[in-house]
């Protein structure tokens, strides 16, 4: 299955850091691709960068040379003062991990074997995802109240855990909540369900309650740091647009609105492809009032998240606890309906 969508980044580091993955199959040796293979350096190390700008980018979270090697210009101008400035830094800081502009369609597909699967914990649904949510993309679940995204977000957060004979990758996750619907005590009936200790599962989750939506954008900008220090494969964002249609509504409003949306959305899809991690994002639906034909409801954030969500999942809600899951704008998947259930065990077949 390919990804669609996602702007790959394209790098490759020096050859003499070979620390290939050990592959069943014998392939060709092409050295670290992914952006997590590279070597961590400090950004004194980079050329034009002395004690004092060193300073400033660690205090802005660019603590290595990756983090400046993938920043934005306009990002990292804001710390180092000039457009001009960042770029020089930034082309340094690729040239200093031996980073090329384009590779190989082999080095692609290393890059993309790369990529790890968290199990749902729902057989229909993994095999409807091919095999589980994919590290290095973002999953978007969508769908009215109660369709069940809360669950499966709180699902995977205890799926990450699992060793990967059991559909995890024996990790930890990071949950930011905007609604205030995060439940330890369901991720604690959850986690016996799966076999783990219900105390150790709370552990293994980094919580943290985005009050708006700068608030959540600091939060993301502070998960960059962490996630590869605490083994973080899973970060959940429930939900990723309330604050936004709260904070900015109406038509007047939108186009800041999607543009802030978007560069949240890049940071996200930044970490995951930089630390190999799995994002989750849940979406809302509104209603289309002028459609009278077919579907009336379609998810909002428009076409910013449209083309950032690497998957979208639509939930919907089917008698009591079953609840129906299709993929949807995506041309390699088949426009195919499963179902699951919540139950006290979590989500289950
Ligand atoms: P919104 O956030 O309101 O948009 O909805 P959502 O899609 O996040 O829904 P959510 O995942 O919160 O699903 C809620 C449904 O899950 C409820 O209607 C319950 O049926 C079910 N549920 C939640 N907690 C439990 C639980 O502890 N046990 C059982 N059996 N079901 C639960
Ligand atoms: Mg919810």
């Amino acid at each position: 299955m390919t990804r669609k969508k996602k702007t790959e980044t394209v790098v490759e580091s020096k050859p003499e850091q070979e620390t290939q993955e050990k592959t069943e199959e014998a392939t060709v040796n092409v050295g670290p691709i992914l952006p997590s293979e590279l070597p961590d350096i400090d950004v004194e190390e980079i050329e034009g960068v002395g004690r004092v700008t060193a300073q400033k980018l660690r205090q802005h979270g660019y603590t290595t040379v990756k983090d400046v090697a993938f920043a934005s210009v306009k990002e990292l101008a804001e710390v180092v003062g000039s457009e001009d400035r960042a770029l020089n830094i930034i082309k340094a800081a690729q040239k200093l991990l031996g980073l090329r502009p384009f590779i190989s369609a082999l080095e692609l597909y290393e890059k993309r074997r790369s990529i790890k699967r968290i199990s749902t914990g729902v057989k229909s649904l993994d095999e409807l995802l091919g095999g589980g949510i994919e590290t290095r993309a973002i999953t978007e679940f969508v769908g009215e109240f109660g369709a069940g995204k809360t669950q499966l977000c709180h699902q995977l957060s205890v799926m990450v855990q699992l060793p990967e004979d059991k559909g995890g990758l024996s990790a930890k996750a990071m949950y930011i909540d905007t609604e205030g619907t995060f439940r330890p005590e369901r991720i604690m009936q959850i986690a016996k369900y799966r076999g783990l200790d219900p105390k150790e599962a709370l552990k293994n989750i980094l919580y943290a309650r985005a009050y708006n939506s700068d608030h959540l954008m600091l939060l993301v900008e502070e998960a960059k740091k962490i996630v590869e220090k605490e083994n973080i494969r899973l970060v959940v964002i429930d939900s990723i647009i309330a604050h936004f249609r709260a904070e900015y509504p109406g038509r007047e409003n939108l186009a800041e609105r999607q543009q802030k949306l978007n560069q949240l959305i890049s940071m996200l899809l930044r970490i995951a492809d930089l630390h190999n991690v799995a994002v989750v994002v849940t979406n809302q639906v509104i209603a289309q009032p002028d459609v009278f034909f077919g579907n009336p409801l379609k998810p909002a954030g428009g076409h910013v998240l449209a083309h950032g969500a690497t998957y979208r999942v639509w939930l919907r809600k089917g008698k009591e606890n079953i609840r129906i899951a299709k993929i949807f704008d995506s041309p390699m998947h088949p426009e195919r309906e499963i179902t699951f259930k919540i139950t006290d065990h979590g989500c289950v077949d």
